[in-house]
């Protein structure tokens, strides 16, 4: 099996695929597949849904086999009482995941040491009373009054900065969507500006932009305490190509 190192001290790993790929390519990832994830992909009532949830998880079990090295069937994982999946503790490793996927994109950030969660949404259009259900006030207030295309770019990157926050948190949408505000305008750096109950929540997690195709936005967030930290994006081409055949 090919190998890559370890993520190492103060990396995140950003890993990104499409989901449309030949039978060939599904057929040898549903082999990766647990039997729990094969029932989940039974239920999707339309077949393109069943074979980008097995496409997502094949590919993500094959990357982290290759931190893992084991076999991508042999990936144990588990979910939190919130749903996150994590590495089941029968694997005694402390790598840390997460998974993300929209339309035809999955996007996985991979690392060593934080709590991380990851977002990509395909831009679509949207009704802008959406915002108001979703973001706080401060977020409201930041993308009122902009131009609409201006507007659908800070809505989702509002939205996806968000998400990777309470996917990172690990409380999943018990988590107030109110209880905290991540910056939005286009000239600021991505960050947590505040997180009720926390007052060192601005220095405790850093937000990022994730590098995404034309038509989607995509975000990260860690909880790395303060610790630098920063993305290395890492191609599948790298440890797929020569032994599973797969294309990027
Ligand atoms: C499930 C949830 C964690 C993400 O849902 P989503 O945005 O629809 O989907 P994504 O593709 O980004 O993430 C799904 C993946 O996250 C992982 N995941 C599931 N539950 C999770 C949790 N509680 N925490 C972190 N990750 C989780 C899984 O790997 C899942 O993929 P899989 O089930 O196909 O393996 C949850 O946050 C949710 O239901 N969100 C609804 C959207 C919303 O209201 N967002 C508000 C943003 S302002």
């Amino acid at each position: 099996m090919a190998c890559v190192p370890s993520v190492g001290k103060g990396i995140i790993d950003i890993w990104s695929w499409s989901l449309d790929r030949s039978i060939p390519e599904v057929s040898r990832l549903w082999d990766t597949l647990s039997p729990e994830e094969t029932l989940r992909a039974t239920r999707f009532v339309r077949e393109r849904d069943a074979i980008r949830f097995s496409t997502a998880r094949g590919l993500m079990r094959m990357v982290l086999s290759q931190y893992l090295g084991v076999q991508a069937s042999a990936v144990i994982l588990v979910t939190n009482t919130h749903g996150k999946p994590q590495i089941g503790p029968s694997m005694q490793v402390p790598l840390q995941f997460n998974l993300s996927h929209s339309a035809d994109r999955a996007v996985l950030a991979v690392c060593d040491m934080f709590p991380i969660g990851i977002d990509i949404e395909q831009i679509r259009p949207i009704n802008e009373d959406v915002a108001g259900r979703f973001f706080s006030r401060r977020e409201c207030a930041a993308i009122k009054g902009l131009q609409q295309q201006d507007y659908l770019h800070a809505f989702y990157r509002c939205w996806t900065r968000k998400e990777a926050f309470v996917k990172a948190h690990g409380m999943g949408l018990l988590l107030p969507l109110d209880s905290f505000d991540v910056t939005v305008e286009d000239k600021l750096p991505p960050r947590l500006e505040r997180l009720d109950g926390d007052e060192q929540a601005s220095e405790s997690w850093k937000l990022f932009n994730v590098d995404a195709p034309p038509g989607f936005v995509g975000a990260v967030a860690a909880m790395t305490g303060g610790e630098a930290v920063r993305l290395r994006y890492q191609s599948l081409a790298r440890i797929f190509i020569q032994d599973a055949g797969l294309v990027t």
